[in-house]
């Protein structure tokens, strides 16, 4: 054999692309998008902003803004066929898998050349962003065996969404907090799910194939499907005292389990996000109320910080995401859909992206298997 190239698993610290969408620093716990701190965008834009901003690179002016704003509106519909198609789906299945069909199935309902006309590219992407949160919203209430609800103009984008879920206009905390949680989700570099949605748009594949790979490589659970299982997890400590939690952490550590919610591949530090969820989080539950489980979440996090705080594992944003939406009383299988609907803005940024200066990915490998066997006849075979 000839010499291998060194194999670096998980590709971890390998450049797949040159972007100027997301900067990361995990050292020191910095995240920018196009060049804005995630501080700044999560206190003075709206969802929307950011979504125009990751697109176009550049942050919208007023009329801008309200143009973009007005063309996601009008996009907000589902075709009803496909409607018809996720009545079709066993109720029992996982939303997500429901939002990969049914983004691939959007490609269907939209013919026409996404991706050389550089015109309509831009308006799949538009209504990608416009459609998904509609999609997720009608499959919660049609696997309830309920009518979907369509959306409500006057409302944004956070608003309308959680409007579709049950019908209740969220009060201005709530809309405010889980729009900031649609910002924290939208863009997160280099990740996995990106990283296939590039791999997928590479191939000149129509941009809802792209990003049905992207939606199904979020929902593993050590992506997206995170935030789900931290709530499943914090559940699972019945004695959420200091002594309590301790010793629920140390029995799953010394069993070589993962503690959902925690540590990340570029984070050495608390994540950014989850700083700033967090101090949301206390804003929503001062008006709605305390959750016992975010008390068990602050006991968990100062116990993880003495047990493996010295690995570089803190808390990541889906540590605080998942007691957020449980409290706005979202079912836990909706959470990494909607990490989806929110993260689906810089999927299609690194898309658009790719796409200008593309080149098809074609990795190398280590060969670990024979070679040159030689093939003997079926019935001579021992
Ligand atoms: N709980 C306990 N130990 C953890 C941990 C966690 N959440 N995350 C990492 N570690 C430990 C590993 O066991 C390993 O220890 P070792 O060196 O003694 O074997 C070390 O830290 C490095 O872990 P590794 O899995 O190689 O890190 P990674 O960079 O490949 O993985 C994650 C990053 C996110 C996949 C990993 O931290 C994880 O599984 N976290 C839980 C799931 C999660 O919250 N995902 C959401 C990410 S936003």
């Amino acid at each position: 054999m000839t010499n291998s190239p060194e194999y670096i698993p998980g590709l971890a610290g390998v450049p797949a692309a040159r972007t100027s969408v997301c900067y990361l620093d995990g050292d020191i716990g910095k995240l920018q998008y196009r060049g804005y701190p995630i501080e700044a965008l999560s206190e003075h834009c709206t969802f929307e902003e950011v979504s125009y901003l990751l697109l176009n690179g550049a942050l919208p002016n007023r009329s801008e803004l309200n143009a973009f704003e007005a063309a996601l509106r009008a996009e907000r519909e589902v075709d009803a066929p496909l409607f018809a198609l996720l009545k079709t789906l066993p109720a029992e299945g996982h939303p997500m898998d429901a939002l990969m069909t049914a983004v691939s199935a959007l490609g269907m309902f939209n013919p026409g050349d996404h991706v050389n006309d550089a015109e309509y590219r831009r308006l799949t992407a538009l209504r990608l962003i416009a459609k998904m949160p509609t999609i997720v919203a009608a499959w919660h209430r049609i696997r309830r065996g309920e009518a979907p609800i369509a959306p409500k103009d006057e409302l944004s984008h956070a608003a309308n969404f959680l409007y579709m879920l049950d019908g209740k206009e969220p009060s201005k905390t709530a809309e405010r907090v889980f729009d900031v949680a649609l910002i924290l989700h939208a863009e997160h570099s280099m990740n996995a799910s990106t990283f296939s949605g590039r791999v997928t748009g590479s191939t000149l594949a129509n941009p809802h194939a792209a990003i049905a790979a992207a939606v199904g490589t979020l929902s593993g659970s050590l992506h997206g499907g995170a935030n789900e299982r931290v709530l499943v997890m914090l559940r699972e400590i019945e004695d959420g005292s200091r002594e309590g939690t301790r010793r629920w952490a140390e029995g799953r550590l010394n069993n070589k389990e993962k503690i959902m919610g925690f540590g990340h591949r570029e984070y050495k530090v608390k994540d950014p996000r989850a700083v700033i969820l967090q101090k949301l989080a206390v804003s929503l539950f001062d008006e709605l109320g305390p959750t016992p489980i975010y008390d068990t979440a602050l006991a968990l996090e100062e116990v993880m910080e003495e047990l493996v705080g010295a690995k570089g594992i803190y808390p990541n944003v889906d540590f605080y995401s998942g007691i957020v939406y449980e409290r706005l009383d979202i079912p836990v299988d909706l959470f990494t859909p909607i990490f989806a609907i929110s993260r689906v803005s810089g999927w299609l940024a690194h898309l658009l992206e790719q796409l200008e200066d593309n080149r098809i990915f074609r990795p190398n490998q280590i060969w670990t298997g024979e070679e040159d066997r030689s093939l003997t006849p079926i019935d001579e075979r021992a």
